[in-house]
């Protein structure tokens, strides 16, 4: 089983690296940020006019004080996975924002209705051969069928292209009314294995033994990166939530892992936090976890970052990446709405903020921070907020909203 999964992209990150790309960061931060090193994890490796042959790509050449700066034209393409459900409506407000902006991103969408190869849930290859050219997808939420049918098409993704950590920014948006205000942490979850390694079996009837699998080399590139995506935002703390006090060996692994990694990071302080005693303190009082990066293995995260996206109004505002090595798939955490679907009624904040984690992901920072800024602020206004935020507006009326301010 073990070795069947992809390792290689895991070595490739356990080098040691100082500078990573930053996902919605404060506006505040985002214009002075540091270039990723070279040799970052989950640097992004797409090139600006991608979209366009390389024997047409025409060079402009711009005066920039004292420097003549070469740029190349052209856009960076993006595989676009609209989704089921309200994914095409929320993915056309993203699409219209972006080009309101004049972002240079071209959409190349691709369909990922699941094939059967050898008996398993498969991504058509050309969905897969997009998102590999491209190191980077928008993707809007697919549906899954429960307790029966193909397997989760948002796992198979994850597995598919090994993207080992799920980033969950979690942020209070002014203007809209929380049970807590100030919230501004950030939750990075292993994102391939634990619980969710998919190794499930029958003991004897009415007997099912399910397998939490924990490797070191897994623990250690997500801990790895959570240490640099700390660095790179300006938080100067990292505390792993886990359970080693009873999974002693699994969560004890993860949770040693840390501590070597840490000794890389001189600069960051680490400490750690048992998941029960985190869910309470967070519930009481989240601000003491502003300061940091809270990384856990996967169900873990997957349940502690729902929890804390209550805190700041819910599924409907949150953002998220999955990162790899190779490339990255930015997404809203909420599911396909089937109940509101094709009626003008979705919000589309949570994958509009997505979308902005991409652009700071692919280094286009300013843009990034345009739309950020023309998001919060009509949220702020709050006159052409969406149903589920308590407005009227439909789904357009609140795209247009935010691109008047662009
Ligand atoms: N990442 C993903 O692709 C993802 C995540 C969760 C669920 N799902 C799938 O989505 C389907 C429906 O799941 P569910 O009903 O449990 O959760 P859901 O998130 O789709 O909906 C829960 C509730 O929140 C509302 N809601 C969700 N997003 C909204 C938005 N952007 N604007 C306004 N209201 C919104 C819905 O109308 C519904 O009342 C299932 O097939 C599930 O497997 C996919």
């Amino acid at each position: 089983m073990l070795a069947a999964r992809n390792f290689s992209a895991a070595r490739q990150c356990l080098r040691s690296v100082r500078v990573t790309p930053s996902f919605v960061a404060p506006v505040s931060q985002i214009r002075g940020f540091a270039a990723p090193a070279d040799d970052a994890v989950a640097k992004f490796k797409g090139q600006k006019g991608s979209d366009v042959r390389a024997t047409r790509k025409s060079r402009i050449f711009l005066w920039s004080g004292a420097s003549r700066i070469e740029s190349v034209a052209g856009k960076y393409t993006v595989t676009l996975i609209e989704g089921d459900g309200i994914g095409p409506e929320i993915s056309q407000s993203v699409k219209d924002i972006f080009e309101a902006a004049k972002a240079p991103v071209k959409w190349e969408p691709v369909d990922v209705t699941p094939i059967l190869k050898d008996g398993k849930t498969a991504i058509p290859d050309d969905a897969i051969k997009s998102v590999q050219k491209n190191y980077v997808a928008l993707k809007g939420p697919l549906a899954t069928p429960v307790g029966k049918g193909h397997v989760s098409l948002n796992l198979t993704l994850r597995r598919t292209f090994n993207l080992f950590a799920n980033v969950r920014p979690c942020r209070s948006i002014a203007g809209y009314k929380t049970p807590y205000d100030g919230v501004d942490t950030v939750l990075i979850r292993e994102n391939t294995e634990g619980e969710y390694s998919g190794i499930e079996h029958v003991v004897v009837d009415g007997v099912v033994q399910s397998i939490k699998l924990i490797t070191k080399e897994a623990s250690e590139r997500v801990l790895r990166f959570a240490f640099q995506y700390a660095e790179s935002i300006n938080k100067k703390k990292v505390r792993v939530v886990h359970k080693a006090t009873i999974m002693k060996m699994s969560d004890g692994l993860f949770l040693n892992t840390a501590r070597d990694i840490a000794k890389d990071f001189p600069g960051v302080e680490f400490d750690a936090e048992l998941l029960d005693n985190s869910c309470l303190k967070i519930v009481t009082d989240p601000t003491p976890y502003n300061d940091k990066v809270l990384v856990m293995p996967n169900l873990y995260g997957d349940i502690l970052s729902d929890m804390c996206a209550g805190l700041i109004g819910g599924l409907g505002l949150t953002p998220s990446g999955n990162i790899g090595d190779e490339c990255s798939i930015f997404e809203a955490v909420h599911g396909s709405a089937p109940d509101i679907a094709g009626q003008g009624l979705a919000n589309p904040t949570a994958l509009l903020l997505s979308s902005i984690m991409m652009l700071q992901h692919m280094g286009l920072h300013d843009h990034a921070a345009r739309i950020q800024k023309a998001t919060f602020d009509t949220l702020a206004e709050g006159k052409s907020l969406t149903g589920d935020l308590g407005g009227k507006a439909k789904t357009h009326e609140y795209a247009e909203a935010i691109m008047k301010r662009l």
